[in-house]
């Protein structure tokens, strides 16, 4: 008999839609199957005002299929110059969820980010005071500090005296890739969580550099070491509730990522509830899945859990190899490979 699983309709918490026309692909490929998602603001120029975050929102519903019903749950950019009002003025809008801090130059449109961490206290203390969380990309950005070291020296130098200072803000470690990440979380109770990528979960450095280079699994945070990987299995096959669903789906023309100097960016959605059902399932934790997918996140943020459900099929599984959006082909991440998971409908 066919084993099925059906599960709360999940959601993710960490998604770059990218603009434009690219919009008729990668909403869909979200949409059709997480309830809502916390979207990135790193366009070029990114999202760092109100009425920039509403009228990208209005792009975004514009391309949801028919008969479907999905959330965007908007992120302000953090910059040097952003005033604490903006925030008061997201947060009472009630379409803002978050507020993002990239490091400047730490990844893909970061170049307006935050040129130093410690010195932006005010905004740290306007989201505490409204209620937004502070999402971070957690990387200091210092050419001497190795790419591998970076999200140590993050959480050591920026990450504590943040934690310490603003006792009540809901922080969320983006796309957690070290044993140190997962620490700090798991010390820090439960204001502070991370999201989790599929491929921080089911690769580490090896499978991205031996035998040759593979550009599809480069991405930022960069991909770290077994043991750091093993970390990040254990926090989410325990079923700990500080750590969730957060795909990092990043699309990159293939031409880009197949390139002298590639970009970093995995782009998962087609494929990410899949994905993470055979990571569990290959982990003897398919009963953990639905808690990461659909439950810890909206505890987390403090919004209620869906009522409809989503099914998924145990029949092995060909994610495609290529989508083509816009005219422009992409490679969805692990396009080709066959997975032991798909979606029902
Ligand atoms: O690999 C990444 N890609 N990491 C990020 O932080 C940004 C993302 C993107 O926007 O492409
Ligand atoms: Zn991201």
């Amino acid at each position: 008999m066919t084993q099925t699983l059906t599960i709360i309709r999940p959601d993710d918490w960490h998604l770059h839609l990218r603009d434009g026309e690219l919009l008729a692909g990668t909403v869909p490929a979200t949409a059709n199957v997480f309830g809502r998602a916390i979207i990135m603001p790193n366009l070029t120029p990114p999202v760092v005002n109100l009425a920039q975050a509403q009228a990208y929102r209005q792009r975004i519903m514009a391309q949801v299929p028919a008969g479907v019903e999905f959330e965007p749950l908007m992120v302000l950019y953090l910059t040097d110059n952003m005033q604490p009002q903006e925030i008061a003025d997201a947060a009472a809008s009630g379409i803002v969820y978050g507020a993002k801090l990239y490091p400047a130059g730490a990844t893909t449109n970061s170049d307006s980010g935050v040129s130093d961490p410690s010195k932006i206290f005010p905004l740290y203390e306007a989201l505490e005071k409204h209620g937004i969380p502070l999402l971070l990309h957690g990387e200091v950005t210092d050419s001497d500090i190795d790419i591998f070291d970076r999200e140590k020296y993050f959480i050591d130098r920026h990450l504590g005296v943040i934690r310490e200072q603003f006792p009540a803000l809901k922080i969320v470690f983006e796309h957690v890739t070290t044993k140190e990440g997962v620490d700090f979380v798991k010390a820090n109770g439960r204001l502070t969580a991370a999201t989790v990528t599929p491929q921080h979960l089911m690769l580490n450095r090896n499978d991205l550099l031996v035998g040759g280079v593979r550009p599809h699994h480069y991405c930022l945070p960069i991909l770290k070491r077994r043991e750091h990987q093993e970390a990040i299995q254990a926090a989410v096959l325990s079923g700990h509730t500080q750590f969730f669903l957060g795909t990092d789906s990043a699309p990159h023309a293939r031409n880009a990522k197949e390139a002298a100097c590639g970009c970093a960016g995995c782009y998962s959605a087609p494929a990410a509830l899949p994905l993470y059902a055979h990571f569990f399932d290959t982990h003897g934790a398919l009963d953990k899945l639905e808690a990461f997918a659909s439950q810890f996140g909206p505890a987390f943020y403090g919004l209620p859990e869906h009522n409809d459900t989503v099914t998924l099929i145990k029949k092995d599984w060909q994610i495609p190899a290529t989508q083509h959006i816009a005219g422009v082909e992409f490679t969805p991440w692990q396009g080709g490979e066959t997975i032991r998971w798909c979606l029902a409908d």
